[in-house]
Order: structure tokens, then sequence, then C-alpha cells
């Protein structure tokens, strides 16, 4: 196991918060966006990885078994990606009540017109169709603030398409720490977000974003000739009809991953041969698809080790969960505090330990 890289002790460090719904299985885009940034930075930060069930619900509560399913695949998605849970904390959103609570506070102080115009939303209701909204999917943004703020996270490492949810995060935040401001200084913390080295990646078919929904995704998962066969049907350039011809690569998918996964400097080849019609896309998609199982080598390894082993992979929950409601719980203490709620101690609450 790697060692941290900081003597300061976990709990002290600055705060990450960042997840995932539990809709299914990670993919590159993930990779690229933000699972790399966890990877690289849970050894400087205290960080958690949220497996958002309440989350998935807001657009699967008809099937809610597949969501089960779902935390523990995203869970072995995590260790395989190379979350170490010596250090980072893993955590299934709906055991933590603080963060159910912290969601009702919050709602007071968001307007419905801000969630309507919020252009994530808009967009995800478009792909799905939706002509109404559930309260619980138009205030899903609302929830993901208490996610991050439930815990008091500094940064929140994410895709392009959640900069909206930050935003109002940390409006929302601020807010509130204005309004009720703490005895000893501001009760919430408010967080930044941060977007990996590809913001973006495209899908296979050539549509702006690789997503489960959109059937368009190489998953971390994928076996080797999985990764082939998908490699070999992603879209290249239209107007390159025969290997001869020049390509095009900003306009190919194939390009795309080769660029957000291969070394700078075997690119500029890669490109050079394109553009000059010497290397066909048929030979271009096999170099991809060689460096794509080569970069997924270690997560393959990490996953048959956790795979099997499914009581490690729930007794790493059931620790991370644990840990982070207790964080709630001390959260929830302030914020009750400085929004007048404490109103009576009862019986078998521990005293504050604010
Ligand atoms: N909405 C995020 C996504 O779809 C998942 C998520 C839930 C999240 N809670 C979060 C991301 C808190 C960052 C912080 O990818």
């Amino acid at each position: 196991m790697n060692r941290p890289s900081t003597n300061r002790p976990i709990a002290n460090r600055p705060r990450i918060l960042t997840g995932d719904r539990a809709t299914g299985p990670l993919h590159l885009g993930h990779l690229a966006g933000s699972l790399a940034n966890r990877v690289r930075l849970q050894h400087e930060y205290d960080t958690l990885v949220l497996i958002a069930d309440v989350q998935a619900l807001t657009t699967h509560f008809e099937r809610p078994e597949g969501v089960a399913a779902s935390v523990r695949a995203l869970a072995l998605d995590y260790l395989a990606a190379g979350i170490d849970p010596e250090v980072a904390t893993i955590v299934v959103q709906s055991l933590v009540p603080a963060i159910a609570e912290l969601t009702v506070f919050l709602s007071m102080l968001v307007t419905v017109n801000a969630l309507r115009h919020n252009p994530t939303i808009k967009t995800e209701a478009a792909e799905r169709g939706y002509s109404d909204l559930t309260y619980g999917f138009l205030g899903y943004p609302v929830s993901q603030a208490a996610d991050i703020a439930f815990c008091r996270a500094e940064l929140v490492p994410v895709g392009e398409d959640q900069l909206p949810h930050i935003e109002l995060a940390r409006k929302v935040i601020r807010r509130f720490n204005e309004l009720y401001p703490g005895k000893d200084g501001p009760v919430l913390v408010e967080p930044r977000g941060l977007i990996g080295a590809v913001p973006r990646l495209v899908g296979l078919d050539g549509r702006a974003k690789m997503s489960k929904s959109l059937g368009n995704s190489i998953d971390l998962a994928d076996p080797p000739e999985v990764i082939r066969e998908k490699v070999g049907r992603a879209v290249t350039d239209p107007s390159r009809a025969r290997a001869t011809d020049p390509g095009h690569p900003e306009v190919c998918a194939v390009f795309a991953y080769r660029r957000a996964f291969e070394p700078a400097d075997a690119l500029n080849d890669a490109e050079g041969a394109c553009r000059g019609g010497h290397v066909g896309c048929v030979e271009c998609k096999r170099t991809l698809a060689e460096h794509l199982i080569e970069r997924l080598a270690p997560l393959r390894e990490r996953r048959a080790y956790y795979q099997a082993k499914p009581r490690l992979i729930t007794d790493i929950l059931v620790a991370g969960t644990t840990r982070a409601r207790r964080l709630g719980d001390e959260t929830m203490a302030a914020v009750r505090r400085a929004m007048s709620l404490e109103h009576f101690p009862l019986e078998g609450t521990p005293p504050n330990p604010l």
C-alpha cells in the first residue's frame, strides 16, 4: 500500500469530498475527469468518496434493487481505480442521516428558479425526456451541496458538468454562514471545484459526452477483448474514406482518447501520420486499444484482488460510513446550535462536542 505523503494525521488535513451516483459502472470519462485527481490527492487530503445512492434514486426510484447492486459495483470500481481504503473514506450516502437533515435546512436558501435554470439539470432532464420534474430530481443539487457541507470539504474533484452544482453549493453555504454565524467562526466551509486534465471526454459515437446512459462508454471494468471491440467501432473522421486520405484528428473520438491517455510526445508523430494520410484509422485504433489495455492493467489486477474478498468490501464500507456519520453528527450539532434548534437536551444524546 502507498504511504501518506505528509505526516499530518489524516483528520487534520484539508478535506476532499467527491462522489458518483450509484447508477452503473465508471468509465474512461470518470477516470480522466476526476478519478485520477482523487487517487493522486488522497495522500495529501483527507479524502471522502461518496457513493450517492440517494441521488441515484432521483432517476432510478423505480429500480432500487439496481441502485443497491450499483453501490457495491461502485465501491469495487473505486478500489480498482486505486482509491486506497487505508487513507481514503468510502461512504454510502443513504446511511448518513446528517446529509438528509442538512438538505432540508439548505433547501430554505435555494429558490426553485435557481434550480430550474441550472444548466446541468436542464441537460439531464432533456436527455431523459422528462417533461415535468420530481421535487427530488429538481432538488438534487441542494442534496449535493449537503454532501459537500456535512463534512466541511474544501475541495471537490469533479468533471466539467458538475461545475454548476459546485457553484450552487458555494452560494448556499455562503448564505448559510451569513445567516447563521457560528460562535467561533463559520459553521460550514465554502468549497472549490477541481476539474481533471480532461474535463469532458467524447463518447464512442462522437457525441459530446461519454456516458453510461448514452451507451457510448468504455468502462473501467471492460476486459481487453471488449476494449478492442469498442475501440474498433469508435467514430473517426467521417471525411476519411481511405487510409491514404488526409485525416483530421480534431474531429476524431479515437484521437481524443489517445490525447487523454497517451504521453504527449508519442502523439505528435501520430498526429502528423494521420494528417499526412500515412497511418489509417484501423492501425491508429489498434495502437489506442493496446495502450488502454495496458493503462487499465493495474485496475484489472486490483479488481480481481477485491472481487475475491466481498467481506473486505463490506468492512471498508462499514468503516467509511461509520466515520462519515460521526463527522456528520459533529457538523449537525454546530448547525443546530447556529440555527437556534438546540431546544433541549434529549436523553441518550451525547453532549455537543463543539
Ligand atoms: N452528481 C455527481 C455526478 O453525477 C455525483 C455526486 C453526488 C457528487 N454527490 C456529490 C459529486 C458530491 C461531487 C460531490 O457525477
